[in-house]
């Protein structure tokens, strides 16, 4: 459904009536495995999306399905703990829709992880890649649409959507923390069945390096409204076609399980360097 500015404004308003003049400046979406993290947030106030003017509840199993605004790391945080996604029937426009609202309510950053498929035959399954760049070249925009001007222009930029900035950032982080960290081009396919072996050499031809069903989406929405974008994929299964057997869910739940040490303490590594002095140590 193509939602009017009204609709994010109220939706914010009803947000901040709750905060008691918290104000998040970064917003986080916790992919398979990071969810507990959201848990880990100091002074939480909690907000179920479906308490949210003109938010979709989220339908996903596992998944929590609500805001979390408090300190994480040392940074003032607004974790998404249960993202929409495509495949459940959610517009692509609802997908990200709190993207937007959090950006009226202050997030100036998005931080997106997930769990994708790993299309280089010559990394493993369990590696942690820092997104460059993304590929959704078969399905519409978020963007789609009647524009909004006061969230950004109608065909944006799109040269820079992970902000390089904090690449070199977490390339920081994890060097200190001597936590290998691969690079690569994140490929969207909108599932939920996972990809045809034929699909996954069509991705790997076209560039891209992990294939999955999320985050693409929100990351156009977040950098059409200026926000800076920092994203992580936890490789969790080698893609369909490469290993001589068949895809699972809980394979990618296992591995997303194992990861949860590594993946974690990049994540608050890199939000705490976010709230370091430019310049500073
Ligand atoms: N393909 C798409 N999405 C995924 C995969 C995959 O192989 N693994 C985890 N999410």
């Amino acid at each position: 459904m193509a939602h009017p500015y009204e609709h994010y404004q109220r939706s914010a308003d009803f947000i901040r009536g709750k905060l008691s003049g918290f104000t998040p400046k970064v917003a986080l979406v916790l992919g398979s495995g990071l969810g507990f993290l959201g848990d880990r947030v100091e002074g939480a106030v909690a907000i179920p999306y479906g308490e949210i003017p003109h938010f979709q509840a989220s339908t996903a199993p596992g998944h929590k399905g609500r805001l979390v605004f408090g300190t994480l790391a040392g940074q003032a945080v607004a974790v998404m703990q249960g993202r929409m996604h495509h495949y459940e029937g959610y517009s692509y426009e609802d997908v990200s829709y709190a993207v937007r609202v959090l950006r009226l309510l202050g997030c100036g950053t998005l931080v997106v992880t997930n769990a994708a498929g790993c299309v280089r035959t010559d990394w493993q399954a369990g590696d942690l890649m820092l997104i460059t760049d993304q590929i959704k070249l078969f399905s519409p925009s978020p963007l789609r649409g009647e524009n909004l001007p006061q969230f950004g222009p109608r065909f944006p930029d799109a040269s820079h959507l992970y902000t390089p900035r904090l690449q070199q950032l977490a390339r920081t982080v994890a060097a200190r923390q001597g936590l290998p960290l691969r690079e690569g081009v994140y490929f969207y396919c909108y599932g939920p069945q996972y990809e045809t072996p034929a699909e996954v050499r069509a991705a790997r031809t076209l560039g891209g390096d992990a294939v999955g069903m999320s985050t693409a989406p929100e990351v156009l929405v977040a950098a059409h409204c200026g926000m800076e974008v920092l994203g992580f994929t936890l490789l969790s299964n080698m893609a369909a076609g490469i290993l001589d057997q068949p895809l699972s869910e809980q394979e990618v739940l296992d591995a997303a399980q194992a990861a949860q040490g590594r993946f974690s303490a990049l994540v608050l590594g890199c939000l705490e360097e976010m709230g370091r002095p430019a310049g500073g140590g």
